[in-house]
């Protein structure tokens, strides 16, 4: 009975003993680990805190973790060091701290930080030159603040940097020598900014270690240097948007690991050659758009076989589309609008493309099968004029967006449009499609923002439910055909309506005051049909909530209107800053790009073409139709009138005295008509 006592005794003695050799052992490791606050480090972190004017309402965080009775080093964003304590990283990005950087700030007490990112803190002024201070600094990010003036000298003291980021700020004068000192960097953003000078051969310093250099949208002014192959390490290359000018840079190309080329925006010009590249190039995007390139798209494109995004628009290349394309089997988009290209579409079969645009060229043939998979197509502006066979075959479900305007389509329209579920935009407009609008095309609308058959040759009566279930619709404009029959009267299904255009056809039916429940219409054209009636029906509603532009010129609408007709058309009559123009905005997936229709209004008495139309241009034409009675008193209600056009009516009696009211009117015309006094 002992022996068994004294070994369990014994036994919890060795337990004890190796209970507290272990409490002993993790005492003496772990509690450097705890990372005690150093005080110095606590005080310069609080005297930084109150340097700003951090509050819980303009924040995600108020760094309320920061109070003077816990440890530093568990405050949100600060970070020590594990054996030492001290602070070696801070991450305040996105905390608002709406202040200026002091020169003796309490940050550059924090004399052994690695890592400060004070990205998107709302900053203002320059930065002090005590930021030198901070020597061991590896990572420097202040993107996305308000900052100016140049880039203090002492920043060369900051040689251990391998990440800066000055993207978004509002620095000046050039990248100087300090930046020499950088020769860890790696990774080099200033874009967005008003940096000026040449192109910084002092980077040429850095060509050994660079892998991201990005000094796009800034002010320089330079040739482009010829040798940018010393920077053989570099994988993405930014220098758009300034004005670097010379032929293309083709060593550059020569670059092993370079996947990203943006030379978009300058004045790069002469023709682009591929000579002595590997054919193992890493490129995946490449952007070329508005310089001053021309000659053709070189065969040895080909080479660049992980090519995903490749811009060519607005230059001045010529030449076919070389047929060494379809080597390119990883191209998702491609855009070369707006150059000279002529020939046809060659054979391909780009699985992988999404977003082609081919407009503004010289292109012609017919539009082959392969397309059909692209889910945004834009042709327009070019001398297409067939549809290829396969193409009625072809799955377009895909498809979101399809410009086919302004080319030489002819005939009816092709069946393959009635697959369609565009949930973008459908342009059709000027060509010479003929016939009358299929049936099947309601199915086709359905997911639809802007349907534009503009100027073609379409006959035949609108179909009444032509836009039921059409609500997601924004513009609809049939305008310079030949169509008849009624207003469809499924339109008041669509109601995101802004802009109708049914201008130049023969369509002959009474005034539609329905359309007043649409709440966003502000568009409504009816010029030159067969309209006509009375505007005026007692009990049926007048108020155009939202309209600002209303054409219904060149009909046959007659009766009188009461003195309060425009009393309820709130879109002219609140007086509102508006700058943009009516347009139905549609994004594309490859850039910020929109969709616009046009309008015609007589305006000055000449036939204009309102490319983009002003949202405080507002104007009502009731010209040439057969209105009677007084002019109503209300017009001075719509204070915002720009052009006000009654000519070539029989409206009678006294000009009203109201219409003094309209200030802002630009153009006024009552001529033709039987007024007196
Ligand atoms: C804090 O706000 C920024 C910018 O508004 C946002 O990007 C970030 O995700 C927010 N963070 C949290 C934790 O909500
Ligand atoms: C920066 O360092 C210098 C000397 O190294 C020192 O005199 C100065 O006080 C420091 N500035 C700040 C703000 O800590
Ligand atoms: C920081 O840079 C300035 C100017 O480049 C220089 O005068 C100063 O000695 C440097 N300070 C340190 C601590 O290296
Ligand atoms: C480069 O760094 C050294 C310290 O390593 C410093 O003395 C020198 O002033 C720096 N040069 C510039 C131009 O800032
Ligand atoms: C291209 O390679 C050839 C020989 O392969 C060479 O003679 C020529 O200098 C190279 N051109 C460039 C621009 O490197
Ligand atoms: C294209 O070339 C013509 C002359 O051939 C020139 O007038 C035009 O400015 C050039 N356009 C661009 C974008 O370089
Ligand atoms: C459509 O135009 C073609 C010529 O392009 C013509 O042959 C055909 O008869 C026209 N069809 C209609 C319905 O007008
Ligand atoms: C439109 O069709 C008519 C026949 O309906 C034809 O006379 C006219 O030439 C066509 N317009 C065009 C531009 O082809
Ligand atoms: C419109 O929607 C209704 C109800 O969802 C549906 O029954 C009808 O088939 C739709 N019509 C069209 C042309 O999409
Ligand atoms: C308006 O025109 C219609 C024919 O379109 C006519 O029947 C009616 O009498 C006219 N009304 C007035 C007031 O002139
Ligand atoms: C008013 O309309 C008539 C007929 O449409 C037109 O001839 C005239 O030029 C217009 N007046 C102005 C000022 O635009
Ligand atoms: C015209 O303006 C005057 C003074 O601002 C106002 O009293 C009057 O009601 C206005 N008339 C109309 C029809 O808007």
């Amino acid at each position: 009975m002992m022996i068994p006592n004294q070994f369990y005794c014994l036994f919890d003695i060795v337990t004890l003993y190796f209970f507290f050799l272990g409490f002993l052992l993790l005492h003496t490791f772990a509690s450097p680990v705890l990372q005690h606050c150093h005080h110095d480090q606590m005080d310069a972190l609080l005297e930084f805190k109150h340097e700003f004017l951090v509050n819980e309402f303009n924040s995600n965080s108020s760094l309320s973790s920061w109070k003077t009775n816990s440890d530093c080093c568990l405050w949100e964003g600060v970070t020590c060091d594990t054996k030492s304590g001290k602070v070696i990283s801070l991450d305040l990005q996105y905390i608002p701290l709406n202040n200026f950087l002091k020169l003796n700030s309490g940050l550059f007490k924090i004399q052994h930080l690695r890592y400060l990112s004070l990205r998107d803190c709302h900053l203002h002024g320059e930065i002090p030159s005590s930021l030198g201070n901070l020597s061991h600094l590896e990572h420097l990010d202040l993107l996305g603040n308000y900052l100016v003036g140049e880039v203090p000298a002492s920043v060369g003291n900051l040689t251990q940097l391998k990440y800066l980021n000055l993207n978004n700020n509002k620095f000046t004068g050039n990248i100087h020598v300090p930046f020499a000192n950088f020769t860890k960097l790696t990774h080099l953003d200033i874009s967005n900014n008003q940096f000026t000078g040449e192109f910084p051969l002092v980077l040429l310093n850095l060509a050994t270690s660079l892998s991201i250099l990005a000094i796009s949208n800034n002010l320089f002014k330079s040739i482009f240097p010829s040798d940018m192959s010393r920077f053989h390490k570099l994988e993405h290359i930014d220098v758009g948007g300034n004005s670097f000018f010379g032929p293309f840079p083709t060593p550059l190309f020569m670059i092993p690991s370079l996947t990203w080329v943006n030379l978009r925006e300058n004045q790069f010009e002469g023709p682009i050659e591929f000579r002595n590249i590997s054919s193992s190039s890493k490129l995946q995007s490449l952007f070329l758009s508005q310089n001053k390139f021309e000659g053709p798209i070189p065969k040895s494109i080909s080479k660049f076989s992980n090519l995903e995004t490749l811009f060519l628009s607005d230059n001045n290349f010529t030449g076919t589309i070389p047929i060494s394309i379809s080597n390119l089997v990883n191209l998702v988009t491609f855009d070369i609008s707006q150059n000279k290209f002529t020939g046809p579409i060659p054979r391909s079969n780009l699985v992988k493309l999404q977003y082609l645009d081919l407009s503004n060229n010289k292109l012609e043939g017919e539009i082959p099968g392969w397309l059909g998979g692209v889910l945004e197509l834009m042709l327009s502006h070019n001398s297409f004029s067939r549809f290829g066979k396969s193409l009625e075959v072809s799955d377009v479900t895909h498809i979101q967006t399809l410009d086919l305007s302004s080319n030489s389509f002819h005939g009816p329209l092709p069946h393959w449009i009635c697959k369609l579920r565009p949930s973008m935009f459908l342009d059709l407009s000027n060509n010479i499609f003929n016939g009358s609008i299929h049936q099947c095309l309601r199915n086709t609308i359905v997911p639809l923002r802007a349907l534009n058959l503009q100027n073609n040759n379409l006959t035949g009566i609108l179909l009444q439910d032509l836009f039921v279930n059409a609500t997601n619709l924004e513009l609809v404009d049939v305008s310079g055909n030949k169509l008849e029959g009624k207003l469809p009267e499924s339109l008041i299904n669509c109601i995101s309506l802004k802009f109708l255009n049914v201008r130049s056809n023969k369509i002959k039916d009474k005034f539609p005051s329905w359309l007043s429940s649409l709440p966003s219409l502000n568009v409504l054209i009816l010029r030159s049909n067969e309209f006509y009636g009375p505007l005026y029906h007692p009990h049926v509603s007048i108020g155009f909530q939202s309209l600002k532009v209303v054409d219904i010129s060149h009909n046959h609408f007659n009766g009188t209107l009461p003195p309060f007709y425009f009393s309820k058309w709130h879109g002219m009559t609140t007086l509102r800053e508006e700058h943009q123009s009516y347009t139905v905005y549609m994004g594309y997936p490859a850039y910020g790009g929109f969709y616009r229709s046009s309008m015609e209004m007589v305006n000055k008495g000449v036939d204009t073409k309102f490319q983009r139309i002003r949202k405080d241009f507002k104007a009502i034409d009731f010209s040439e139709n057969e209105f009677g009675g007084k002019i109503p008193s209300s017009i001075g209600f719509l204070k915002e009138l720009r052009l006000l056009n009654l000519s070539g009516n029989t409206f009678t009696g006294n000009i009203p005295q109201s219409l003094a009211n309209l200030t802002n009117l630009e153009e006024l015309d009552l001529s033709r008509n039987q007024l007196s006094g």
